[in-house]
């Protein structure tokens, strides 16, 4: 038996045991002795009595144990043309001195602070600062617009929020102020201190008496100690986009955050201390809190925080300058960005004169890896392309080739095989498992691993409600489906309305929402669209009231502005179409699959429970038109 199945195999039969081991590669305050709590079943706590604190295990324990001046984190910005390296003595004494700030306003251990902020290595002492105080951090992606921010800071209730003064995206600067004044204005749990980084390309005009900056902020401050804390105490608050408007707040422990992501750096991603990882993606996403901050700090790796794009920040060779400029030996990003750097350069010219031999592997994920894609990055660099497979809820790959394991081969097309811990099902809608090749809804059986979301915030009626009601005894992943013969999987894509824009996950129910509260808008539907270079794009479609008289060419870009002022330009709606009826089922449910699949070029059978066929003839013109 392989490395793999031996430990996949351990993992089912022998959960305790599995985690038990893995839980000693980090440090303990109050080692754990129960390893599951399941005494709450269908929600699960890990390492329930135990204690640590995540700062330690991610800067003092390195500086203790001799890597103090081995860089922790490298900030490479070519869009303000600045790069900096921090070593983990370096990094630790600024998160101590923030911690102490955060402290002086009054954060204390429980407490949560929403962190608003570009790709600045202020962004991860912030976070890294919460984490030393036991406090509760909440990164929003600073591509969200003020409604986003407002719901945010309504559901965690923030002590302190700290932003930056301006994001900086490929030739414009993004003021974040306003969009930080706006969602204050909407939500109903202001906090009543601010921190707000002044980044020199647009500095904010700050609030007296609520805000400061974070010069101010630090000046004087005692460099706080790391605060012990539960296994089972939230460590992050990271909302996603789920089927309705409001986002969920996924919940990550310390304990099992720690555990499940120190295991996977070295048996997943193949990276040990002293090794440079670099994850191509942001702080505002979960690949960026599990892999650009917490997974290579907590293995005493160096990692990189890159604010720029793969494209225009210079050119399409970024990505292989930092790659050869910092000697990275694995790398991780989404697929879209690899399109965006193939469609600038198709033949790779830009790789030559970079010197990217120290790179062993590409792992990409975020959103289905396509075949092109994967072949053309594997030729081009001449490394394994490790497409893996997972989301917000899980924190860690679902499925993957576990390259510090067992280095698997990989199929195009697939993200490879469940990864230890993951009891992957693909399943008929009457809960049993399907044959291979057949396709299902994805499911993991229960307990989910480690590292994995316990619950929302404070919401448990909400997680079971939306993940483990559907198949009992199972989590609910919202992706279809199938494996293979060989037990390896496939990933096919969400069989709800979450889409996948860029690598970025949005709901088209937050942007119907938006629509809908339009004044000329009657009725709308959104729906996620193949793009040759996103992945997915959303569609807008609205019905106007019969009292509007606007002219439709205005309001379509009206409509497009409306949803970017308030979701943010993430959204990347870009195409409304006005359109005299929705075409819906007898029962009133708006035919949203048919629509995508008409727009993705399908023969989509028209639905024997269609209200009125005509409508739908009507609209596959509109559907089919070019974007
Ligand atoms: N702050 C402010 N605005 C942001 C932003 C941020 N952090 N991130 C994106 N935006 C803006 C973009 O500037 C763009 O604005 P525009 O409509 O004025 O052009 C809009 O949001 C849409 O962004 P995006 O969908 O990212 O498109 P893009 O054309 O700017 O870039 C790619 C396309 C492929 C280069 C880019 O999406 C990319 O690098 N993707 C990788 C995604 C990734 O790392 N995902 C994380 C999961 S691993
Ligand atoms: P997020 O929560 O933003 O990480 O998005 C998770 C969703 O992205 C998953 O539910 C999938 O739909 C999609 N996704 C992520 N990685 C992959 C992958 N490797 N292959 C296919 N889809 C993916």
């Amino acid at each position: 038996m392989g490395a793999y199945r031996e430990a996949y195999e351990r993992s089912v039969t022998d959960p305790a045991g599995f985690w038990r081991d893995a839980a000693g590669a980090v440090d303990w305050i109050r080692p754990p002795d129960r390893i599951l709590d399941d005494s709450e079943a269908p929600i699960f706590r890990w390492f329930p009595g135990a204690t640590l604190n995540t700062c330690h295990n991610a800067l003092d324990r390195h500086v203790h144990s001799g890597r103090g001046d081995q860089p922790a984190l490298i900030h490479d910005s070519p869009v303000t043309g600045t790069a900096r390296t921090w070593t983990y003595r370096e990094l630790r004494d600024e998160v101590a001195v923030f911690a102490g700030a955060l402290r002086r306003l009054g954060v204390e251990r429980g407490d949560r602070v929403v962190i608003y902020m570009a790709m600045v290595p202020e962004a991860v002492v912030a976070m890294l600062a919460c984490a030393r105080l036991g406090a509760v951090h909440s990164v929003v992606f600073g591509g969200f617009g003020p409604r986003e921010l407002a719901a945010r800071i309504d559901d965690a209730r923030p002590r302190v929020i700290v932003a930056g003064s301006c994001g900086i995206e490929a030739g414009r600067v993004v003021p974040y102020q306003p969009m930080l004044a706006a969602a204050l204005a909407e939500s109903a749990h202001a906090p009543s201190h601010c921190v707000i980084l002044q980044r020199p390309q647009a500095p904010a005009e700050l609030v007296p008496g609520r805000d400061l900056s974070w010069a101010d902020a630090i000046d004087g401050a005692q460099p706080a100690d790391c605060v012990p804390v539960a296994a089972t105490d939230p460590l992050y608050i990271l909302y996603t986009s789920g089927t309705t408007g409001r986002p969920k707040g996924v919940v990550r422990d310390n304990g099992g955050h720690a555990v499940a992501l120190r295991w996977s750096m070295e048996n997943i991603f193949g990276v040990r201390a002293g090794e440079v990882f670099w994850a191509a993606s942001d702080v505002g996403w979960v690949v960026g809190h599990s892999y650009i901050v917490y997974g290579p700090l907590l293995t005493g790796a160096t990692t990189i925080l890159y604010e720029g794009k793969p494209v225009g920040t210079p050119d399409a060779g970024a990505f292989w300058r930092v790659v050869a400029e910092h000697r990275v030996a694995a790398m991780f990003t989404a697929p879209t960005a690899i399109r965006a750097i193939r469609k600038e350069d198709p033949d790779g010219h830009l790789l030559a004169g970079y010197d990217v031999s120290g790179l062993r592997t590409l792992f990409l994920a975020g959103e289905r890896l396509d075949t092109q894609t994967y072949l053309w990055a594997q030729n081009l660099l001449g490394v394994p392309v490790v497409d893996n497979w997972w989301q917000t809820e899980t924190g860690w790959p679902i499925a993957a080739s576990p390259r510090g394991l067992e280095p698997l081969p990989t199929r195009p097309g697939s993200p490879s095989v469940p990864m230890p811990g993951y009891r992957v099902r693909v399943v008929a809608p009457d809960g049993t498992d399907v044959a291979p090749e057949a396709e299902g809804a994805i499911v993991l059986g229960l307990p989910l691993p480690p590292g994995c979301l316990p619950t929302l915030w404070r919401d448990d009626e909400r997680y079971v409600r939306s993940y483990l009601s559907q198949f009992p005894g199972n989590y609910l992943t919202g992706d279809g489906g199938a494996f293979d013969a060989d037990g390896y999987l496939y990933v096919l894509g969400r069989t709800d309305d979450v889409i996948n824009v860029a690598g970025h996950r949005l709901s088209t129910g937050a942007m119907e929402e938006v629509l809908a509260a339009h004044p000329a808008v009657a009725e709308c539907a959104v729906i996620g669209v193949d793009d040759p270079l996103k992945g997915q794009v959303p569609r807008g479609f609205v019905v106007l009231r019969n009292d509007v008289a606007d002219d439709p060419v205005r309001l379509r870009s009206e409509l497009v502005a409306w949803v970017r002022d308030r979701i943010g330009p993430v959204a990347s709606l870009r195409r409304v179409d006005v359109i005299d009826a929705l075409p819906k089922t007898r029962s009133g449910k708006i035919l949203r699959g048919t629509m995508r699949g008409i727009a993705d070029g399908r023969a989509e059978p028209v639905p024997a429970t269609i209200e009125n066929p005509a409508v739908l003839e009507a609209l596959r013109p509109v559907l089919r038109s070019p974007r």
